[in-house]
């Protein structure tokens, strides 16, 4: 059957797929044919999204990623591949004033530097392939502003910025570079506490589709960057926020 999304033959390193949106990406993956590779923190929740992807030949990696040497023990641990979707981060508010140079290292290191280390030693160890797609989870806040997230937004900024050179550095091997800007979306990083329930609410009714989003529509945009209907699609970025950022 014609089917341009198929990811058939392909193997995808998921990070943070145990839980949230990594998570929906894997099993998504996995549903359209991909082998998954799928890394986390948490043995059990990891296992968890392991347990729920269809077919054979899936690999999963308990790994911190800000750690220089379980980020090369994941390398290590991972077969070739045909794509990577580096969605592991973590969220953190604070109002300027109190952010020291802690805080901003612990987002930075999770948000920025795992992802673009782990995709040099990748590209490196050539487990990444020619013809192959990275995609990065990055978020609307690099242009809709919360107060409080100076450094959430910096981190997501970094890589929108470093995707483009990367996509022009990568497009004579025909790896394509791209990243994904979700909306709020109903997923474990707000369990934190860091916005309050009555806040969503109300932020809830400002998006014109009507609700937040669900971690398999991320997964969805995704799947179409790793798959061969993006072929002529590099350095771009995609908005999924059920209009959130139009008014
Ligand atoms: N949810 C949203 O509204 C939203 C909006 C825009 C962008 N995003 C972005 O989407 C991505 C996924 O977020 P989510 O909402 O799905 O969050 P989540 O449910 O909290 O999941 C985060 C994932 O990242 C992993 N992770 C965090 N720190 C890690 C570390 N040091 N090493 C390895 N893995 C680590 C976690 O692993 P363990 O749990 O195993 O530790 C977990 O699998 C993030 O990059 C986030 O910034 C989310």
């Amino acid at each position: 059957m014609y089917n341009p999304f198929s990811l058939e033959g392909k193997t995808i390193l998921v990070t943070g797929a145990s839980s949230g949106i990594g998570r929906a990406t894997a099993v998504e993956c996995a549903k359209m044919g991909a082998k998954v590779v799928i890394t986390g923190r948490n043995a059990e929740r990891l296992q968890e999204t392991f347990d729920n992807l269809e077919g054979d030949g899936h690999t999963q990696i308990i790994a911190d990623l800000s750690d220089k040497q379980q980020l090369q023990y994941t390398v290590d641990q991972t077969p070739t591949i045909d794509g990577i979707v580096n969605n592991a981060g973590i969220g953190k508010t604070l109002l300027f004033k109190f952010i020291d140079r802690e805080d901003f290292n612990e987002i930075m290191q999770i948000n920025f530097f795992a992802p673009v280390f782990l995709t040099q030693l990748l590209l490196k160890t050539k487990k990444l392939q020619k013809d192959s797609s990275v995609v990065f989870i990055s978020s609307i806040s690099t242009f809709a502003v919360g107060v409080g997230d100076s450094m959430y937004a910096a981190s997501k900024g970094a890589i929108n910025a470093f995707v483009k050179t990367l996509a022009v550095e990568l497009a004579k091997q025909r790896i394509r570079v791209n990243y994904i800007q979700p909306g709020i979306v109903e997923t474990h990083i707000f369990d934190s506490g860091v916005i309050d329930d009555e806040q969503l609410k109300e932020t809830e009714l400002k998006y014109p589709l009507g609700r937040f989003g669900q971690p398999k529509e991320i997964a969805h945009a995704a799947i179409y960057f790793l798959s061969e209907a993006s072929k002529w699609t590099t350095g771009t970025g995609l908005v999924v926020d059920g209009g959130f950022t139009l008014l």
